[in-house]
């Protein structure tokens, strides 16, 4: 995940055009599109709509990341009954901690780490027959996509078939998701 928020004003500026650049992108390496229409979709309100099932503390990136699943993936409870079902949708909600005066995190009673503003939203939805875009490096039936924390579409320098490059090392046994409710692959 080297992939941080592209915030350069020259990327502000394009943003509003990338719905109507329908021309594929190509991967420097494999050849693989990467879609150019966003069939993930923003999840909105997912805080309150979905269900949370992880919440940690990343010291080596100074996040607080929250994950979150709609009701279709909250389905799958055990490792056994993976792989996730057609409508499972999984949000990574990546947070800046909150810190006091001398930088250090702040933690409650239960040493959980406080969030403080929401940075950026990765998400990855499966639907039959997702995925194939990616070639080589297709992930199972999963797509991805980033937003900022009010919905637009965050540009990635890669596109989301670095998400799946990535997703797919989580192996085909755990249908391609590190983590969520279940303990972290590594
Ligand atoms: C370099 C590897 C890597 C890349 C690139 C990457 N991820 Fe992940 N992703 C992970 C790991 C590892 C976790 C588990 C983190 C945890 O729970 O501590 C994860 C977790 C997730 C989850 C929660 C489900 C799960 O697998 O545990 C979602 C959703 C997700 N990533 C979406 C994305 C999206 C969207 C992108 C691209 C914008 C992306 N990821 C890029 C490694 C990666």
């Amino acid at each position: 995940m080297l992939l941080y928020p592209f915030r350069s004003s020259r990327v502000l500026r394009f943003l509003p055009l990338l719905p109507t650049m329908v021309l594929p992108l190509f991967a420097a390496d494999g050849g693989a599109t990467v879609q150019p229409v966003d069939r993930v979709g923003w999840q909105a309100d997912y805080a309150s709509r979905f269900e949370q099932v992880r919440h940690a503390f990343l010291p080596a990136r100074d996040k607080v990341i929250t994950v979150f699943v709609n009701p279709a993936a909250a389905t799958v409870t055990t490792l056994e009954q993976l792989p996730y079902p057609a409508g499972a949708v999984i949000v990574f909600e990546w947070a800046d901690p909150q810190k006091d005066a001398t930088g250090k995190p702040h933690q409650d009673a239960d040493g959980k780490v406080l969030k403080g503003p929401i940075t950026r939203i990765d998400v990855m939805r499966r639907e039959p027959g997702y995925g194939a875009d990616y070639g080589k490096d297709r992930a199972g039936e999963w797509e991805f996509a980033s937003y900022f924390p009010d919905g637009r579409s965050m540009a990635l320098p890669d596109g989301a078939v670095a998400c799946a490059r990535c997703h797919k090392g989580a192996g085909s046994e755990r249908d391609f998701v590190f983590a969520s409710r279940f303990p972290k692959k590594n």
